[in-house]
């Protein structure tokens, strides 16, 4: 499977997103975007069709978590869309994870790939002993709620590029991870902690990176991406 740069469409609005996307109208490899809950639900459906009409692959970042029947109905809309990339919460079960596949699976046998968040960054260990009941050491428990994924069938994970490399002795070296948390060498931070630049996640066997702000932040954003695309895919 070929690795891919995927940029993080975080605009509020659909006329940002274009602003953006038209600045890469000359370029041959179209890229790979995100479109994340903030924008869809702005924007809904019309700014998924009109990105997929640019020649856009699409990731849906909508981490869906719900019961398995309503999983399974709402990924057939979203499949329907013609996405490239779904994902769910890994904590809705493997039955829901099942459904979702279900859902996602066209009359001609194609599916977007399906991907799963484990735990999110943003919860510590501290409060998923403290406030979730979930007594195992934060590390373990990804891998288990990624083992899950694996075996419902699911592409990959959401992960560090720092634990891509677990993901793929766990779950099997063609088990996807999507890892974000990227920047340049020479960049800030912001609020990301963990950071890795896209050398280092294609050597650490990250599978797609995610980039945002490297990118839709930059002063050239083409030029930030395509050094994206020269790290990371090239080499
Ligand atoms: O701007 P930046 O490169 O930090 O954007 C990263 C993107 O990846 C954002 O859309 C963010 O929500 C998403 N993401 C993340 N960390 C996770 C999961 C998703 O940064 N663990």
């Amino acid at each position: 499977m070929g690795k891919d740069v995927i940029i993080a469409l975080d605009f509020p609005s659909a006329q940002e997103v274009f602003a953006f996307l038209d600045k890469f109208d000359g370029e041959q490899r179209k890229p790979f975007v995100k479109i994340g809950m903030e924008l869809f639900y702005a924007e809904g459906a019309a700014v998924v069709r009109e990105v997929k009409r640019r020649g856009h692959k699409v990731f849906l970042d909508l981490k869906l978590h719900d019961i398995p029947n309503t999983v399974k109905r709402s990924m057939a809309v979203l499949s329907a869309l013609d996405a490239d990339m779904c994902n769910l919460h890994a904590g809705g079960g493997i039955a829901m994870m099942k459904a979702a596949l279900e859902g996602l699976t066209r009359a001609d046998g194609t599916r977007p790939l399906l991907i799963a968040v484990t735990q999110l960054t943003s919860t510590g260990e501290e409060v998923m002993h403290r406030e979730l009941w979930i007594d195992r050491p934060l590390d373990q428990t990804v891998m288990h709620y990624a083992s899950n994924a694996a075996l419902a069938g699911l592409d990959g994970v959401v992960c560090s590029p720092l634990e891509a490399d677990k993901v793929h002795s766990v779950c099997g070296k063609d088990f996807l991870t999507v890892t974000p948390g990227i920047r340049f060498d020479d960049a800030s931070k912001g609020d990301q902690v963990r950071v890795t630049t896209p050398a280092k996640a294609r050597e650490l066997g990250s599978d797609y990176i995610v980039v945002g702000r490297p990118v839709t932040a930059a002063a050239d954003p083409v030029a930030a991406y395509r050094r994206c695309v020269s790290e990371f895919c090239d080499g």
